[in-house]
């Protein structure tokens, strides 16, 4: 499949099917990210991936912590209060997605209740945490974003959908916990990945774009 093409069918999927990826798959995937670029070739990322009993455990710890009320303690700062263009799109793609999901948007509960399913891996059956030293700051920030993209359009060439969460750097507690992660590490961000579920009413949510013009500046 071309990178095009894959570029035109992937959207983030937040319904997966019972069935885990096979092993040689997945290592092959990860092997084949390994090839982004970055910055001065640091290779900022480092990558947990939870599977099976491990991802239950760390999904039972997380959503425990969110419902116990505690405020996230992210590692990165993730507090951006989104304005103009930007802030109409935060609403947009959150209305596509309560509409698939049949949740009127003044009905907290229900939201507070699709939101937990980010800690739930939405039914996943692997979770990736991406994670770096902390002091890299931005400049590792870029690095992970590019790393991201080009594991999720991996997966994607090979049948398998994703999708990216901010809420997973949120909560970095468990992780760090389960891990073994080093204090000078942070989480910035994950990704819950696998087989979609078609018939996921989530999975109908599907966000528009701006126009080129709107984004792309040619200059000659
Ligand atoms: C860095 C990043 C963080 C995101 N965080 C979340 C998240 O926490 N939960 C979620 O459901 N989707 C999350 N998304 C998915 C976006 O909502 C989605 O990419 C956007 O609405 C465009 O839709 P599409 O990916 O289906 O094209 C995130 C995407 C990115 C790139």
């Amino acid at each position: 499949m071309k990178v095009s093409q894959v570029m035109q069918m992937r959207s983030s999927v937040r319904g997966f099917i019972d069935k885990p990826v096979p092993d040689e798959i997945l290592r092959r995937i990860f092997e084949n990210a390994q090839q982004s670029p970055s910055n001065c070739n640091t290779q900022p990322w480092k990558v947990y991936v939870f599977s099976g009993q491990k991802k239950d455990e760390l999904s039972k710890r997380l959503v425990a912590g969110v419902l116990s009320g505690k405020p996230a303690s992210p590692d990165f700062d993730w507090s951006v209060q989104y304005q103009g263009d930007h802030r109409e799109r935060q609403f947009g793609a959150a209305a596509v997605l309560y509409g698939a999901l049949g949740i009127d948007r003044k009905d907290k509960q229900a939201r507070a209740e699709a939101m937990l399913r980010n800690w739930q891996f939405f039914g996943a059956p692997h979770v990736a945490f991406f994670t770096m030293e902390k002091y890299l700051g931005v400049m590792g920030a870029v690095d992970l974003g590019v790393y991201a993209q080009s594991l999720s359009l991996l997966l994607e060439e090979n049948g398998i959908s994703s999708c990216m969460q901010g809420a997973l750097g949120q909560f970095p507690g468990p992780v760090r916990a389960m891990t073994g992660m080093l204090e000078s590490e942070g989480v910035l961000f994950g990704m819950s990945f696998g087989y979609e579920d078609t018939e996921a009413p989530a999975n109908a949510a599907k966000t528009d774009r701006a126009e080129l013009n709107d984004s792309v500046h040619f200059l000659v």
